[in-house]
């Protein structure tokens, strides 16, 4: 845990409206669904935990593998009753991830869901609520590949999601989005006024390579490298003056330093995954003594004395974007 010493910063924040000791939140993941792991995670210092996602896929697949498990129904009715049963198993099961992970750690847990269609998650988002989440996660992703959708289409969904679960639950929102958007400032301020919590900045998804020796696609690194950094400093040093409600930020962090950054470039709170498969759980103790470390250094008594100090302040983020853009280049001989 993070031991507080009168000498060093205070490295209390607010994360979804929640009082978490330390800015550092680890994001779903595998190691979110271990009950074991959270334990571990938090002696190693995490301020908060998103839990992995329960995906609505993973509900219906558990769904209909036994429904193909049975052989036969007598009646409809049998058949909508085995498949209500093991709908609610699957999300049993998550339930219970989330008491049991209430009971074995201190610090927030945040559930995850991944929505496709409404109706499934109104009744789940209650039940999470019930169960004791500290908060809830929509990890929402739709890739803008249709030619049927505009961009009114596609943000529209995301806004009635969100109207929806915020009428179902009264505990604090995420909202986990990508960077796939016409206009991501614009729609980010929007969905930010909505009554939500949080935003968390960025959604990653698997990426797609091509085995050219067999001739198929095959699945890219699942982790994140070191370079992907870059664009979550820039669009958090956008987003942050931008959203009405508190920012997490994540994406790219493999360095100790990086979560500095992310906060001086205006992030309430940072998130990682990636590191911890590379470099194990002590990843989060490292970040929080350097953190500390460069806080004394630096006489900053508390992380409002930098966060956001960094920020792009303007109105007009893509002219001072260009503007840095042409300095660099034409000092380039
Ligand atoms: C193994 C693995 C599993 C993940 N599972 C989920 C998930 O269930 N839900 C989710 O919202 N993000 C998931 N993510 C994405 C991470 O939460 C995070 O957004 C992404 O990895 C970028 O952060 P990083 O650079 O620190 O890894 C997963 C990432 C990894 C590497």
């Amino acid at each position: 845990m993070l031991a507080q010493n009168n000498n060093f910063m205070n490295t209390q924040t607010t994360f979804m409206g929640l009082q978490i000791q330390s800015p550092i939140v680890i994001g779903s993941c595998g190691f979110t669904k271990e009950t074991a792991k959270l334990k571990e995670i938090e002696q190693a210092g995490a301020g908060a935990i998103i839990l992995k996602s329960i995906f609505e896929e993973q509900i219906l697949n558990e769904t209909s593998n036994n429904l193909r498990n049975q052989n036969y129904f007598a009646s409809p009715e049998a058949y909508d009753y085995v498949s209500n049963y093991s709908k609610s198993n699957a999300v049993d099961k998550y339930i219970n991830l989330i008491k049991d992970a209430k009971q074995i750690v201190n610090i927030p847990i945040i559930a995850s869901i991944n929505c496709i269609s409404n109706d499934e998650w109104l009744n789940f988002a209650s039940k999470i609520e019930t169960a004791g989440a500290d908060g809830i996660e929509l990890n929402m992703f739709v890739l803008p590949s249709d030619v049927n959708l505009n961009a009114e289409d596609i943000e529209r969904f995301y806004e009635d999601t969100i109207a929806i679960i915020r009428r179902a639950v009264n505990i604090p929102i995420s909202i986990k989005l990508s960077y796939y958007f016409t206009s991501l400032a614009r729609f980010v301020q929007k969905i930010s006024l909505m009554g939500i919590a949080n935003i968390n900045i960025f959604n990653r998804f698997l990426k797609t390579d091509i085995d050219i020796d067999n001739i198929i696609t095959k699945p890219a690194n699942i982790l994140t490298s070191q370079d992907e950094i870059y664009d979550t400093i820039r669009w958090t040093s956008i987003l942050s003056n931008v959203v009405k409600c508190s920012l997490t930020a994540g994406g790219g962090v493999h360095k100790e330093e990086d979560c500095i950054k992310l906060l001086l470039a205006g992030a309430n709170t940072v998130q990682i995954v990636s590191a911890l498969y590379e470099q194990g759980l002590d990843f989060i103790t490292k970040c929080n003594e350097k953190f500390l470390q460069w806080g004394e250094k630096n006489n900053f008594k508390s992380i409002n004395d930098f966060r956001g100090k960094l920020a792009i302040k303007t109105n007009h983020p893509s002219d001072f974007l260009r503007v840095q853009f042409m300095k660099y280049f034409a000092e380039i001989k």
